[in-house]
């Protein structure tokens, strides 16, 4: 079975992130119609994989049983070399239950300054799942690399923007224009990914 999304189609995008959800939306140009969850008052199911692709789907197959409709999903986060990988999976929850990516960004400062590193080398990670109502899913991953830099710099971002500096660019994320980041984050490269799978 060939598995297609036709322009125009309804789709439900699975946050409740509103950063993410409007670069969603940036990303998808106006290709598809695009309900939130939280519009159609789903629930957030409980992140429970090990892995961005498996809450990724987790996540959209949850929509997408609640909602009869097609859903879209996105599981992303920043993880750092030398914290093998944390926060990862986690970092939402490193804000707490307020949200509180200043607190989620001293607290990457403070365990790097524990660890004593030097290599400040981190990455994004977005993970998009597609899923079907009782059918198929799909599941796609992109990876920008860059390094960290303290204190964190910049309004424009959300999340842990305002301390990563993506390779090649002396900006942090949350310094650069939308666009730009828009162009290169790690959710458009999983998009030109889903777009060849799907389009
Ligand atoms: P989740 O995918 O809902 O589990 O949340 C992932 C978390 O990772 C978000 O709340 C952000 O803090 C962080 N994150 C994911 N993508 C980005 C990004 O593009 N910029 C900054 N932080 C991000």
């Amino acid at each position: 079975m060939t598995l297609k999304l036709e322009p125009g189609t309804r789709l439900v995008v699975a946050t409740h992130n509103p950063g993410k959800a409007r670069e969603l939306a940036e990303i998808l140009e106006g290709r598809f119609q695009l309900v939130a969850a939280g519009e159609l008052g789903l629930p957030e199911p409980e992140e429970t994989e090990q892995t961005f692709q498996g809450n990724a789907l987790l996540k959209a197959r949850a929509a997408a049983e609640a909602s009869g409709l097609i859903a879209l999903a996105d599981d992303s986060g920043l993880s750092v070399k030398a914290l093998d990988g944390a926060p990862g999976i986690y970092s939402a929850r490193w804000a707490g239950p307020s949200k509180d990516f200043g607190l989620a960004m001293k607290k990457v400062e403070e365990r790097l300054e524990e660890v004593g590193a030097e290599d400040v080398s981190a990455w994004f990670t977005s993970s998009l799942a597609v899923a079907w109502p009782g059918g198929p899913a799909v599941v796609v991953e992109g990876r920008v690399d860059g390094v960290l830099t303290f204190p964190p710099r910049g309004d424009k971002g959300f999340g842990y923007d305002p301390i990563f500096i993506p390779e090649g660019f002396t900006q942090t994320f949350g310094e650069m224009e939308p666009a730009a980041k828009d162009g290169m984050s790690h959710r458009a490269r999983a998009f030109v990914k889903l777009k060849a799978a799907l389009l």
